[in-house]
């Protein structure tokens, strides 16, 4: 990406493609086939990438490409309708995809779907294998003040006093899995409220650094993919995460088809140049750009972003759109109009 306009006007094209993946997704919600629901997003979202003006490269999508059809790493993306002479020309993007982050959630209909996408010129987000990654998430008056290497209480006392309140006014999030009960019961023992979520931890992290969401903190084990999408949206709204990459999978007591075999695991990170498995990983490490743009639309209800609206004569999206460059972050509410001349916008 060369200059603030080509990244103001990808963020709106960006706008638009998670827009049609969340519309995609939302016309699935509580039909119970989360594939299905992560099918027509993925459909929907590389449809309306190929039309963006851009040079682009999926560094974290859909997995490798023998096992997904479309927007798998290292796929070009971007600029189909273009002839090669004018594409060369296009900004390179590095581009990160999570099309449904929440297949359950639309599944079932619950709350907190959303369809997401980050960017960066090119090398300026983390190649992060599938694989599964501890994080801590804090907002802006917390940055600083975590370690995630440290006790969970010390960590809660210092996002307290940042905060100016006692630990049993905080309130953090954390995946309601096996994997966490020490934490939780870390959590509990220092006197913080948790809220506990099926899924999604992505939307939540974004969540935990705008005040006045009521969620202070993200923390456990979840995706490393959302976990570089995560420091995409902590680099525009500076927040912060730490993260490690978690390779003890007994520990994790996740279904062994989930996670690839270590050894392939190994050889993918080493190819990623990764040595350190001990490595923490902060906000820049994992999304290093300069230049990131972020893009997000609800599918269902959340706790930032509304749900996809279906009305007579068209739907209405809610979005946020950022961009490190411009320094903006964007609420955007759109009504798609598809009646005829008469069709009635409603506020
Ligand atoms: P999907 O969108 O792929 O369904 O992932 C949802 C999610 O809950 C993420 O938010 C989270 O990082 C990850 O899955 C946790 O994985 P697991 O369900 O295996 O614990």
């Amino acid at each position: 990406m060369k200059n603030t306009n080509a990244e103001r006007e990808l963020a709106f094209d960006f706008l638009r493609v998670t827009e049609a993946a969340a519309i995609e997704s939302a016309k699935t919600m509580g039909q119970g086939d989360r594939k299905h629901s992560d099918h027509v997003a993925v459909e929907a979202m590389r449809l309306v990438m190929d039309q963006v003006p851009m040079q682009g490269r999926i560094v974290i999508g859909e997995g490798e490409r023998d096992e997904a059809p479309m927007l798998y790493i290292d796929e070009e993306v971007g600029g189909a309708d273009f002839p090669n002479d004018v594409r060369s020309k296009f900004p390179e993007v590095d581009i990160a995809v999570d099309p449904l982050e929440g297949t359950n959630l639309c599944a079932l209909g619950a709350s907190n779907a959303i369809a997401v996408l980050a960017a960066a010129e090119r090398g300026g987000l983390l190649n992060a294998p599938d694989m599964y990654m501890d994080k801590i998430v804090v907002g802006p008056s917390c940055k600083g003040s975590v370690d995630i290497e440290a006790p969970v209480a010390e960590n809660l006392r210092n996002i307290a006093r940042r905060l100016g309140r006692d630990v049993d006014d905080l309130t953090v999030v954390c995946l309601d899995r096996d994997r966490h009960r020490q934490l939780i019961a870390d959590v509990r023992a220092a006197g913080a409220r948790i809220r506990l979520i099926s899924d999604g931890d992505l939307s939540t992290a974004i969540s935990a650094a705008v005040a006045g969401t009521n969620i202070h903190a993200l923390m456990g084990i979840g995706g490393a993919p959302e976990g570089v999408i995560t420091a995409a949206a902590m680099k525009c709204l500076n927040g912060e995460i730490q993260a490690k990459l978690v390779f003890d999978h007994e520990r994790l007591g996740v279904d062994k088809d989930k996670i690839p075999p270590i050894d392939q695991l190994m050889k993918r990170i080493n190819s990623m140049g990764i040595t350190d498995t001990n490595k923490i990983y902060d906000t820049n490490d994992l999304a290093p750009g300069k230049k990131i743009i972020f893009a997000a639309t609800g599918v269902t209800d959340g706790s930032l972003l509304k749900g996809v609206r279906f009305f007579g004569e068209g739907k209405r999206t809610h979005s946020v759109v950022m961009t490190t460059e411009t320094k903006s972050i964007r609420f955007v509410d759109t009504v798609h109009v598809e009646g005829g001349p008469d069709a009635v916008i409603r506020f």
